[in-house]
Formats: structure tokens, sequence, C-alpha cells
């Protein structure tokens, strides 16, 4: 298929794994790349410039195909060294980058400068608009359903999708929610040039991480999501398990005057131990809605040619028959 995204990014598909905490490593990374979608590495996730330089290092000799690296701006009392990361995939000859958070904007010179194309993922029409006026090529357009941060306005993507149609002038991708052809056909029809997953490429073979986390999502249904940390304006879907619960019941008894300590146990550092010991009750961790649409855990390859070949099925099949 030919989109826009895949001019922009030089990539066969149009489909995009966005980045995602301890899911997101080369090995995900590489596969997504390889299957002709764009594959991207976490950077936080990483923590310092030098380890992340050898991430790259190692997507690069897994896969000759663009990739990019996901940069989260997060409120944080010690930032992460951004600076340092972008040196490093600058100097990593990475050529996309994903951005989510906050505003790009104090980093786009130096991402500009060096010939870098920037994708921000946000969650409203006002934030995308932000994003295209300082500079960003594309948006990845995130809707309430989203794995993840969905923002505090909960717009789902049949309304926020055919929003951002309206007002932006760069091309974007629809996130949250997508899981097959018919995600990618519905996307493009309401005015997105391709998709973004997250939940789905976790159910894949090569996402490095524990079975376990695989099985819960095939497991799970559209109705296992939890809304969490919505008085702390810092709202994140979360897969439902007894730690949620515990969570859930402290908001509720504490309300508004909830913080961020009152949780720590429930959220703080939780992901090594889920997604690489597989400990799946070990506190919160983000999930879309549309696990509810994975039955399987195929190869990236599989799921990329079956959700493209599919796609193009639905084109050229029933959609035309309807006219
Ligand atoms: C386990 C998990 C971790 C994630 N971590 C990040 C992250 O670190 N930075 C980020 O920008 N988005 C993160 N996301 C959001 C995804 O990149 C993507 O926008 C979202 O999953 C799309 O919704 P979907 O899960 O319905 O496909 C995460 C999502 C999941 C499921």
């Amino acid at each position: 298929m030919k989109t826009k995204i895949t001019e922009l990014f030089d990539i066969e598909h149009p489909v995009i794994q966005g980045g995602m905490h301890y899911v997101g490593f080369a090995e995900l990374a590489a596969a997504v790349s390889k299957a002709g979608g764009l594959g991207i590495i976490t950077g936080l996730t990483q923590g310092t410039p030098e380890k992340l330089a050898n991430e790259i290092a190692k997507c690069k000799d897994m896969t000759d195909k663009p990739f990019g690296v996901n940069l989260t701006f997060l409120p944080s009392l010690t930032p992460p060294d951004y600076p340092g990361l972008i040196k490093v995939i600058i100097e990593g000859g990475v050529k996309i980058v994903e951005t989510a958070g906050r505003s790009p904007a104090e980093y786009m010179p130096a991402l500009k400068d060096a010939g870098i194309k920037v994708i921000h993922k946000c969650t409203s029409v006002r934030h995308s608009l932000k994003a295209q006026s300082v500079g960003c090529d594309a948006i990845s357009v995130d809707g309430f359903e989203c794995g993840g941060h969905p923002g505090e306005d909960d717009i789902p993507n049949f309304i926020l999708l055919p929003r951002a149609a309206d007002e932006l002038e760069i091309p974007f991708v629809a996130s949250g929610g997508m899981a097959d052809a018919r995600s990618l056909v519905a996307a493009m029809a309401l005015g997105a040039e391709g998709m973004n997953m997250g939940t789905r490429f976790i159910a894949t073979e090569e996402a490095p991480v524990h079975e376990n986390v695989k099985k819960a999502i095939v497991n799970a249904s559209e109705l296992d999501t939890r809304l969490i940390m919505r008085s702390l304006t810092n709202t994140e879907r979360v897969l439902a398990n007894p730690a949620v619960d515990r969570l859930m019941e402290k908001e509720k008894a504490l309300g508004d005057k909830l913080t961020f300590s009152d949780i720590v146990d429930e959220v703080a550092g939780v992901y090594p131990t889920i997604m690489m010991d597989g400990d799946m009750d070990a506190g919160a961790w983000s999930c879309g809605m549309v696990a509810g649409l994975v039955y399987d855990i195929p190869s990236v390859k599989e799921l990329i040619d079956r959700i493209v070949n599919e796609a193009e099925e639905i084109i050229q099949s029933k959609l035309k028959q309807a006219v």
C-alpha cells in the first residue's frame, strides 16, 4: 500500500509499532521494520545515552530497513538526559523519532538540523495542531481507546480522526484500538494515512516479553481495561488485575487527596517484573481495549502480511461492490 506515511518514512506498509516501555526493544522494532512496517525502539526504557546507542546498533545489525526511536517527555523531578539521548539517535543514523508526552518544541531544532523526521503522538486536535506548528512531519492521533495514556479529553477515534483530518495539513496515522485489516481500512476512511499499534504488537512471537504477558492480552476482553490516575491528571489505561483493584480502592477512598506516593507500590518500577519475569499482578501495566480483538500470537511478519492482504481484499471487493 502507498500512502503519504509510507512515502514520508520510506516504508512498504502504513503500519507503525508505537514506542512501548520494556517492550520496544531492538528485537521487536527490527521485526516490524523487516516486515515492511516502521518499528520503534523505546528510548526511555534504555535510560542512558550509552545503552540507547547500543540498542540502536543492535537494531541496525538486525535490519537495514528504517526504524525509529520513541522519546517520551514525562514530568519528572530528575528528568532523563534528553539532549544525550538525542545525540546518540543522531550519531546512530536514526532518521525517525516518535515523540510523546508533551510538545517536542524544545528539541525540534536539534532533530530537524540532523534531518530527522518527527512523528508526534498526542490525544487531541489542539495538541496535533501545536505539533504541526512547531515543525513535526506527522502525527500519531491516539484515541481514547488506546493503551497507555489517553489524555483527559476522552474522545474516541470515530470522532477524533475525522476531526484531525478536518484540521491538520500534515499526514497522520490512527493510534489506539487498531488491531487488524478492518482497523486500517476504517482509519484510512476516516482520513488517516496508516495506523499505529501498541497492544496488538505485544502479542507477537518476536515481542521480547514473557509469554504470560502475551497470554494475558489474548485472554483479555474489551471489558478488561481500567482507567487509573485520573485524579492526578495522568490517566492511564491498564489491564485489570489485583494490583489495579488495590490502586482503585485507594483512589476511591482518597478522592482528590490522592498523591503519587499513595500508589507508588502499584505503579513505580513495576515494568521489568511484569514484562521480563511475567509476574502479571506485580502492578499496573498499559493495555488497550483492543485486547478484545487479539486472538493469537503470530509472527510480526504474519500479522503485517495478514493486515495488508485483508485490507486490500476489503477495499477491492467489499467496498467496491457497495458502490
Ligand atoms: C505496555 C505499553 C507500554 C507503552 N509505553 C509507551 C511509552 O513508553 N511511550 C509512549 O509514547 N507510548 C507508550 N505506549 C503507547 C503505545 O505506543 C501506543 O500509542 C498505544 O498502545 C496505542 O494503543 P493500542 O494499545 O490500542 O494499540 C505504551 C503502550 C503499551 C500497551
